[in-house]
């Protein structure tokens, strides 16, 4: 059904102007997927410095305006600047007190007064230009602030008429600094600053905790996830005030743009492809692979890929624990993030300890990652906990087989491999322990080593499978639509 919903989007990066993860990947793909089937969106985000001057260069100027912000009247510029892409307006909001160092991010304490800031301003902006959304729709604790604004704030202001949606990307970042510090820079009232919104203990306030607490409705991105919260382990002390809201809280799994990952037109490829000549391509994208990594060229090796910020959430200290185990003459690992220095270390003593058969490029590359999803053959997610996950979405898209933890999206997106029927797309473990990590990988690497065909056939199966926006766009608006409907 054709919608003509305005919809605002509100977060800290977008791709293509700044990405740090799969945040940056939704805040493109779904405003373009609305776009796409009718909606008038617009996505507002901060103007970064590290903003690449070409994007920068292809923007407007719509206007500025002063705004207050803090608790004693303090005011700041707001500038906008526009740009469109593909359908989707972005207004960037400049102020160069606030965004011009980071890469976006800097540390939580220079952080917290950005993002006030910003969530503000974003909500003033759409006031300035006269542009009043049927939804503002929310990302991550950084635009936590926008519905607690609405409803205070801007409330009897335009904007004000808007309902918000607030999505938890990931519950580990939130926002939390004393309560000092965020009453002087959210310039909010008292009475937010007790239990039931702001309040997290005696002396700190959460930023995320009050956006929930006041949101139309709650989304996090995968239904597995959506429930994990609601539990002391996954609920990352926000547990109890999930469950307590949890009548307008729902889990909606990511997609991926099938156009911005599209193995048959990668130019970054050695060999493009698609399910047609998909075995035959995978060989030579494996060959220019461990040829650019320093790897042994041999077509024949099991090459497992791993793309990842390095930190604790996505499983790295099971892959240490078993790292030298899963390693033998037939496989090969290519790794590719930042992060944590603990892991970073560990995976380059990996690689120096086992030239030919591990590499560790320790760093941010979008081309590299292009071509591990193509020249793997498998890839590795074992995560702790995984909102959703985008990289076992983009592996299958690729004919990569996945192997994940089932946890939160991975649980949700991988159908584990049965070998008596013949079904499934990867290979999956439950619990987090080392051994079954292990255990996981080598049924993998039995398969693709013993029986080819059937693992060629999961490649297929994985290629086919229905990774878009498709579905969980429509789901979007049902939600946008029962929100404007609502009285
Ligand atoms: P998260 O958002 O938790 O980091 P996701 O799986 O949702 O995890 O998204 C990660 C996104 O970032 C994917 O698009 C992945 O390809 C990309 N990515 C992660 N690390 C790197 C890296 N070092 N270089 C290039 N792309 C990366
Ligand atoms: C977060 C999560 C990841 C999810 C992404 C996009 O960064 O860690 O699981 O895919 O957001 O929603």
């Amino acid at each position: 059904m054709p919608s003509n919903m305005n919809i605002a989007f509100i977060g800290s990066e977008s791709y293509p102007f700044v990405k740090t993860g799969g945040l940056g990947d939704v805040m493109y793909a779904l405003p373009r997927a609305l776009s796409r089937d009718g909606c008038t969106v617009r996505v507002l985000m901060p103007l970064y410095n590290c903003i690449p001057q070409k994007f920068k260069d292809q923007m407007t100027y719509r206007g500025s305006f002063m705004m207050d912000q803090c608790m004693d009247g303090r005011a700041f510029y707001v500038g906008i600047m526009e740009s469109e892409l593909d359908g989707v307006i972005y207004d960037f909001i400049d102020n160069r007190e606030f965004f011009d160092w980071g890469n976006p991010y800097t540390g939580l304490w220079e952080d917290i007064p950005k993002y006030c800031f910003f969530s503000k301003a974003a909500l003033a902006a759409l006031n300035f230009l006269g542009w009043v959304p049927d939804v503002v729709h929310c990302h991550d604790w950084q635009a936590a602030l926008v519905p607690v604004y609405l409803r205070t704030r801007f409330a009897g202001t335009p904007v004000g008429a808007a309902r918000s949606i607030l999505t938890i990307h990931n519950l580990r970042f939130q926002g939390i600094c004393s309560i000092q510090h965020l009453k002087y820079w959210s310039g909010l009232p008292d009475y937010l600053f007790d239990y039931p919104v702001f309040k997290q203990n005696e002396d700190e306030a959460n930023m995320f905790k009050g956006g929930l607490a006041y949101a139309d409705r709650v989304t996090t991105v995968s239904e597995t996830y959506a429930q994990e919260i609601q539990t002391s382990f996954y609920g990352e002390g926000l547990a109890g005030h999930l469950y307590y809201h949890r009548a307008k809280l729902s889990g909606i799994v990511n997609g991926i743009d099938v156009e911005q990952w599209d193995s048959a037109a990668d130019k970054l490829l050695a060999a493009p492809y698609d399910a047609s000549n998909v075995l035959q391509a995978k060989r030579e994208n494996k060959r220019a692979l461990q040829e650019q990594l320093g790897l042994e060229v041999d077509e024949d090796k099991f090459v497992i890929g791993l793309i990842s910020r390095l930190t604790d959430q996505k499983g790295l200290d099971l892959v240490n624990a078993v790292f030298t185990e899963l390693l033998d003459d037939d496989t090969q690992v290519a790794i590719l993030g930042t992060g944590d220095p603990r892991y970073e270390g560990a995976f380059r003593y990996y690689e120096s300890e086992n030239k030919g058969r591990v590499c560790a490029y320790i760093s941010y590359n979008e081309a590299l990652a292009h071509r591990i999803y193509a020249g793997a053959d498998a890839l590795l997610v074992p995560s702790l906990f995984e909102p959703c996950g985008l990289t076992q979405l983009i592996a299958m898209r690729y004919g990569t087989v996945p192997i994940v933890r089932e946890t939160g999206g991975l649980k949700d997106t991988v159908l584990p491999y049965n070998e008596y029927t013949d079904e499934g797309n990867g290979f999956t473990f439950d619990r987090y322990e080392a051994d079954l990590l292990a255990d996981a990988v080598a049924r993998a690497k039995a398969l693709y080593l013993k029986d080819r065909d059937r693992w060629n056939e999961m490649v297929l199966r994985d290629m086919e499978k229905d990774v878009s926006w498709a579905v969980s766009a429509n789901r979007y608006l049902d939600l946008y639509r029962e929100l404007k409907d609502m009285e």
